[in-house]
């Protein structure tokens, strides 16, 4: 077992003894796809290493959930998708005899502490944002884990979905050690892995809600346009309905019929004057699971995340686990009625932001939307309204919502052409929110925070400060 990337893959055999030591386990993971993911793929190998275990998930790894996690009388907590942030913490509670942690996560470490079973791409030199997600973290601890003669290569399945459901794709395509761990899943025969239209809903949406709702490259007369959809798809030489004259949907065209609608897409595209490089952005590199059944929202690697994220931002994490290790009945059509509720919200959300619009400071622009969007999703929306007319172009994006304790929930989107300025919003959120008496973390490109209720504005202001001298 080498595994997708040597070196750390040498330090998740130490962890994966250290888990194998342990009597049970307790496993605490993140509250979204990529924390799930983390979950199934954790707890399959746990399983399967016959570790005894019990899992629970947390919307924020602060303080007090740590508190409660050493509360228990679990002595071996894995953490996975969480806890390099909160490295300072933990390690108190460690140095206290409270547990010994394992973690396997992706997120900027805090500073100026170690743990011993610490695995982090980040301490690899990889790129965190990019390279490898939290569920690909623990798939390299899950291929450790393996027993004698086991294969944890099925896995790269759910790792795959974990990466795309933190965005970890959107230069086109999965390149560092994800890109590793695709071919690992190629080779089990779970993951396949092709050139197609980058589109979100090619399993399950008909064709024209697909392409008008497709609004990430924006087509003039057919993005957010239904009837301009539905002609296009009409006069192109390709029968895009069935014989019931119900709408076909992506997987249900051969691969000419999809090559004729891409051309023809493209050609749409540029004669509307959309830039070449937004033009690039339609195809790319696209995932899919070969063992999930065709026209499900489990086939697509970026449906099966927003299908996660709909349970897990809902408080119903349970439902999303219980998906990942396959059940395909209960959880599956609870998860389903989840997603209807979710797609609501994000579209109700990002509407909200259209109509009331951003402040734009020096440096950074931001919108607070009280209690209007729910705090698990507002970053979520945030990042759907970089990049449309409701946002500024090259300067980050923050937005505030209140969280069920009082406190406000911030979340931060940049892009990665802020980050190759200087742009690190993780430290941005770390060292804004600890200077108003709160706490956040996270990615260069997508990080945040909860601070105490009435100090927004200055949290702006140095926010603000700090982005300027980044962007210096
Ligand atoms: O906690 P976690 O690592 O899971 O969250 C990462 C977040 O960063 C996701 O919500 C993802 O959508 C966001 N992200 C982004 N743009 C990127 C990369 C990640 O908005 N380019
Ligand atoms: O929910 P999640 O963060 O996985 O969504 C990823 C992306 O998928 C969103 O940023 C959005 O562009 C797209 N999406 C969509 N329609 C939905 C849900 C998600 O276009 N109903
Ligand atoms: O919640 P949101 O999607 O905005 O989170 C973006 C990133 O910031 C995630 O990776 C999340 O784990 C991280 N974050 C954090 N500390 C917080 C809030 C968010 O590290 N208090
Ligand atoms: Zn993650």
């Amino acid at each position: 077992m080498e595994g997708p990337v040597p070196d750390l893959s040498e330090h998740a055999a130490a962890c994966a003894d250290r888990l194998r030591d342990a009597d049970r386990v307790l496993l605490a993971s993140h509250i979204d796809a990529d924390g799930l993911t983390s979950a199934g793929i954790a707890s399959l190998a746990l399983e399967r290493a016959e570790i005894p275990f019990e899992t629970v998930f947390c919307r924020q790894l602060d303080e007090r959930a740590i508190a409660d996690i050493a509360a228990t009388d679990y002595d071996t907590v894995l953490f996975t998708d969480f806890g390099s942030g909160q490295l300072d913490i933990i390690a108190e509670h460690e140095a206290a005899g409270d547990f010994h942690p394992v973690i396997a996560d992706h997120h900027q470490p805090a500073d100026g502490v170690e743990t011993e079973h610490h695995l982090n791409p980040l301490r690899f030199g990889l790129d965190g944002a990019t390279e490898l997600s939290g569920a690909g973290a623990s798939y390299v601890l899950a291929r450790a884990l393996e027993p004698d003669g086991g294969d944890n290569r099925d896995l790269a399945a759910l790792a795959v979905v974990g990466a795309v459901g933190d965005m970890q794709d959107t230069n086109g395509t999965l390149t560092g050690a994800n890109e590793g761990i695709v071919e690992e899943g190629v080779a089990a025969g779970v993951v396949e892995e092709g050139t197609d239209l980058r589109i979100y809903g090619r399993q399950t949406r008909a064709l024209p809600k697909l392409l008008q709702y497709a609004t990430d490259v924006r087509i003039p007369g057919i993005s957010n346009n239904e009837a301009g959809a539905i002609e296009f798809l009409t006069e192109l030489d390709v029968p895009c309905r069935d014989d019931d004259g119900e709408w076909k949907r992506w997987v249900d065209l051969t691969g000419d019929q999809r090559q004729t609608l891409a051309s023809a897409l493209i050609r749409r595209a540029i004669a509307s004057g959309v830039p070449a490089r937004r033009i690039d952005d339609l195809v790319g590199t696209t995932y899919v699971l070969s063992e999930e059944q065709e026209g499900t929202e489990l086939r697509d690697v970026s449906e099966f995340s927003t299908l996660l994220n709909a349970t897990a931002r809902y408080d119903r994490g349970d439902v999303g686990l219980a998906v990942c290790l396959g059940d395909r009945d209960r959880a599956l059509d609870r998860a389903r009625r989840l997603l209807r509720n979710h797609r609501k919200n994000l579209s109700n959300g990002l509407q909200w932001v259209k109509e009331h619009g951003v402040t734009v400071e020096e440096n950074l622009q931001w919108f607070d939307a009280g209690d209007e969007i729910r705090e698990t999703i507002v970053g979520i929306v945030a990042g759907m309204a970089v990049g449309t007319d409701a946002t500024r172009n090259g300067i980050p994006v923050l937005a505030f919502a209140e969280n069920e304790d009082g406190d406000v929930k911030v979340s931060s989107r940049g892009s990665y052409v802020m980050v190759r300025n200087g742009l690190d919003l993780s430290v941005v959120m770390r060292e804004a929110s600890r200077a108003v008496g709160g706490d956040g973390g996270g990615h260069n490109v997508a990080a945040g925070a909860t601070i105490p209720n009435g100090t927004v504005a200055e949290f702006i202001a140095e926010a603000d400060r700090i982005v300027g001298e980044q962007l210096e």
